[in-house]
């Protein structure tokens, strides 16, 4: 069954960039509603546990460090069909791939500087969002 969540992080190329603002602002005309935010930044550790599910992959060591190389701004968010709808808002994994209009179409610059994560699943989106904000906090 649907739940009505999604887990996002705006990664350091767009918060570098200064795009915290035109993604959030997109994030919310699109209907969702922000539920959890705040800026921060990942140890090469932290952003392991959080990619660990793709340690097996050649590119994780590689994400993993440019996801600590700088600040990030994870946030939960809400809406119905929220994980399928936002997966469409922000595009394909690469920007090159990306429908026109999509957040990593209008921001991400290369596959891994990908602008934006969104969780893949209703169950993942649980785990990213526990992963960063306490129960009080996405409440
Ligand atoms: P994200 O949605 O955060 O989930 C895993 C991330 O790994 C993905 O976005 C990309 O930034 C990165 N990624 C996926 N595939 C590749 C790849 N082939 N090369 C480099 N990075 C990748």
């Amino acid at each position: 069954m649907a739940t009505n969540r999604t887990f996002t992080m705006i990664k350091p190329d767009a918060v570098e960039a200064g795009n915290i603002g035109a993604i959030t602002k997109m994030i919310q005309e699109a209907g969702f509603r922000i539920v959890a935010m705040k800026m921060t930044k990942l140890s090469q550790e932290t952003a392991g546990q959080f990619y660990e599910v793709h340690s097996e992959r050649p590119f994780y060591n590689d994400l993993c460090t440019y996801m600590s190389s700088g600040a990030i701004v994870p946030m939960i968010l809400e809406k119905d069909n929220a994980v399928e709808d936002f997966r469409t808002l922000i595009g394909a994994t690469n920007p090159a791939d990306a429908a026109e209009g999509t957040i990593r179409n209008l921001f991400a610059t290369s596959i891994e500087a990908n602008a934006v994560h969104g969780s893949d699943s209703d169950e993942n989106a649980t785990i990213e969002g526990s992963f960063f904000f306490s129960e009080t906090e996405r409440y």
